[in-house]
């Protein structure tokens, strides 16, 4: 695969592209030919950063502000997308959040705010993408599907975890919600597929990874040995988006070290 060109004349929408896994993300696709719409919430000037580092290397990309869980802020984002590169061939729905707490503790406050940014802001956008597949139609030099949906959920889309139920609950949303998707829309040449990231250094885990006797606990849950860097995932998304992943469908795809093989098990059942 050459990583240069797989996605010329593509045009990849990515949601929360201005830290962390969706910045990496965006800048990957950048890289592999795309023109890249980078979405951000609240955090404008690294956004606008990206857009200007994958500009400076000779590519097209702009930024735009919207939060993913309010529907007219989703049509909107699409509408500039569309103005200015003419088309989506990619959807990355990335954007996400951790308000952790107890349950005991919890409000509704972060509950719905977790709900609303990593399931509802999914739904919108992936609604919005298939729209805008339908209306475009196939088009020279845009891949073999119609259009491509990623999401972008968690190994805690099938690991319980602890103090972070609402999160670990929109991730298994997304997990049936991706699948329902895929197998509903597979026919029209439609690619819904996940990743799921395990322990990857971002701001989001800042705590467990940055912090040294964290990070050796956060290490024992990670066969590999190693903390996820946002290449990783970003590598997996340029492939998942490409041609090469064209008989791919449905399906989550795990990058997480093998972090899913509940790793205490190495040590006897
Ligand atoms: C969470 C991180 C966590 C990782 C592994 C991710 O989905 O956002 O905070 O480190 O899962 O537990």
């Amino acid at each position: 695969m050459n990583a240069e060109h797989v996605l010329k004349q593509q045009v990849a929408l990515v949601t929360g592209a201005s830290s962390g896994i969706g910045q990496a993300t965006a800048e990957a696709m950048a890289q592999a030919g795309a023109a890249v719409v980078v979405n951000y919430h609240s955090q404008a000037e690294p956004a606008q950063a990206l857009v200007a580092k994958i500009q400076d290397a000779g590519g097209r990309a702009l930024a735009v502000r919207a939060d993913v869980g309010d529907e007219d802020a989703v049509g909107r984002l699409f509408d500039e997308a569309v103005k200015a590169f003419g088309r989506v061939d990619i959807l990355v729905a990335n954007s996400g959040v951790q308000r952790d707490a107890p349950i005991g503790e919890m409000t509704l406050s972060q509950w719905n705010e977790v709900i609303n940014t990593n399931l509802t802001g999914q739904f919108l956008c992936a609604r919005a993408a298939v729209r805008q597949f339908r209306a475009q139609g196939r088009a020279p030099g845009s891949g073999r599907a119609l259009g491509k949906i990623i999401h972008m959920s968690s190994v805690h889309q099938v690991i319980p975890w602890a103090g972070h139920a609402n999160y670990a609950a929109s991730k298994g949303g997304v997990d049936l919600f991706m699948r329902t998707l895929a197998q509903e829309v597979a026919a029209e040449g439609i690619r819904v597929n996940a990743i799921a990231p395990g322990a990857i250094a971002t701001a989001i885990n800042q705590d467990a990874t940055e912090d040294e006797a964290s990070r050796q606990k956060l290490l024992k849950m990670i066969p590999y040995g190693r903390v996820g860097d946002v290449k990783d995932v970003a590598h997996a998304a340029v492939w998942l988006a490409s041609d090469a992943a064209d008989y791919v469908v449905g399906t989550t795809l795990f990058v997480d070290g093998g972090m899913s093989l509940y790793p205490e098990f190495r040590f006897g059942g």
